[in-house]
């Protein structure tokens, strides 16, 4: 369980019999961790109620294309933006002939065709419908352009024949689901993540810290995993629950968290510093409660060590990443910081008034490195850190010049792997 946490999906329903099955698919996708949200077509509305999903779900049902209330609620191009996958279950076989040749008629093909998450089809339809050659084409073509098949499966039909055309369990579709998320880009790679703030100790009481919510730190160890690394997450203190399949290790201060990764840099392939490191701490910590008896009081700051440039000095470092916070001249700082620390990669976002970052869900990022810079646009973080992910895999391999097949071979056994052999 837990297999889909933070992830978006947009299920849409289509008049079926098996419509009634779109009730439980929406429990076993949220009790997955899931966020789901519901299209319905005129004819779904005839085979199970709006209201049904509406509950099951806990959001309104989109059921109209321009419609003024729900367009005003979320459009259907912010439908289509907010979906990390949108999956149609029951698929009728209109529906997949409309979306093979690009019709976009009502508010679910209008979706569909709008959309830039993957798009997965469970088809459900008497079997002769599923056998008709018009069928078969429209599916085949949706394939070529990507789409995702889920089923049919055969057995005994609503319509009382038997054959192909049974919608696939919910649970079948809940695992197929799951499985669009992995990507294995990173497969059998050792990632280090940092994420959070730190909290340098003045007192026992109070402390400096900063405003980093910990949120694009954890979805980058969540991609990673997804992506097929093993991960170990070094997060200072947040309220987050830790991603599923990732080593997480609490720590607290700049220093806590220097020594945490230090200790587990050694096997690392990719280093991802997102965390918001302090970059000073009080030079002494007060054993009891400083009190207020003095009218001004001073801080006496030292410099907390660089996490990010210390790993990259390494000898041979693992493929280093790090992000970079900036008020101003965005790329100026960012690419000065990429020399400066000596890193591969920088992942850029603005902070301060006006703009997006730290405790919000969405981002925007500009990712620097040798070979120039390439914007990702403002997204949910969990998409964000995906795409990130997807790039530093790359960037990666390029920088390597082996393929996965031999890396996953070399990680696994690392005294055959030069990059590792001066290591334990
Ligand atoms: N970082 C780190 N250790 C520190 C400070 C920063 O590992 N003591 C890492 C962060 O995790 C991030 C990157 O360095 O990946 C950039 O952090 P940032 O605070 O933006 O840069 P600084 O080097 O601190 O420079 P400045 O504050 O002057 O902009």
């Amino acid at each position: 369980m837990g297999t889909l946490v933070n992830k978006r999906i947009l299920l849409g329903v289509t008049g079926g019999i098996a419509a009634y099955k779109s009730a439980d698919l929406v429990r076993r996708l949220r009790d997955a961790g899931a966020e789901v949200r519901v299209v319905m077509t005129r004819a779904a509305a005839e085979f199970i109620t709006p209201l049904t999903l509406q509950t099951l779900s806990g959001h309104p049902v989109h059921q109209h294309l321009l419609d003024a209330r729900s367009e005003a609620a979320m459009d259907h191009i912010e439908l289509a933006r907010w979906a990390d996958v949108v999956l149609v279950a029951p698929a009728s076989a209109n529906l997949i002939a409309k979306l093979a040749h690009g019709r976009a008629d009502d508010l679910l093909s209008t979706v569909c065709l709008a959309t830039a998450a993957p798009l997965a089809l469970a088809p459900a339809m008497n079997r002769q419908m599923w056998d008709n050659a018009a069928t078969q084409t429209n599916l085949a073509t949706l394939k070529q352009h990507g789409a995702h098949v889920f089923g049919p499966a055969a057995g005994a039909q609503a319509c009382g024949e038997v054959g192909r055309g049974r919608m696939l369990e919910p649970a079948e579709l809940v695992a197929l689901t799951t499985e669009l998320f992995a990507t294995g880009v990173l497969h059998g790679l050792n990632v280090v993540v940092t994420a959070g703030p730190t909290w340098e100790a003045i007192d026992p009481v109070r402390g400096i810290s900063n405003r980093s919510s910990g949120k694009m730190g954890y979805a980058v160890a969540q991609a990673a995993a997804e992506a097929g690394a093993r991960v170990t997450l070094i997060s200072g203190p947040t309220a987050l629950t830790p991603p599923e399949r990732v080593q997480t290790l609490r720590v607290t201060s700049a220093q806590d968290m220097y020594d945490a990764v230090h200790a587990h840099i050694n096997d690392a392939d990719i280093f991802i510093g997102v965390a918001a490191v302090a970059d000073y701490r009080p030079a002494r910590v007060a054993t009891d409660k400083i009190k207020k008896h003095a009218d001004r009081m001073t801080l006496d700051l030292v410099k907390t060590p660089d996490i990010l440039a210390s790993v990259a000095a390494l000898k041979d470092a693992p493929f280093t990443v790090g992000f970079a916070a900036e008020t101003a001249d965005l790329e100026a700082q960012a690419r000065a910081k990429l020399s400066a620390k000596g890193v591969d990669l920088i992942a850029a976002n603005r902070v301060g008034a006006g703009a997006l970052g730290f405790e919000s869900d969405t981002n925007t990022l500009l990712l620097i490195d040798a070979s120039g810079v390439t914007a990702l646009p403002e997204l949910h973080k969990s998409q964000l850190a995906r795409r990130l992910i997807q790039y530093i895999a790359n960037l990666y391999n390029k920088t390597n010049k082996v393929g996965l097949q031999n890396l996953h071979v070399k990680t696994k056994n690392t005294a055959q792997d030069p990059r590792r052999a001066h290591r334990p």
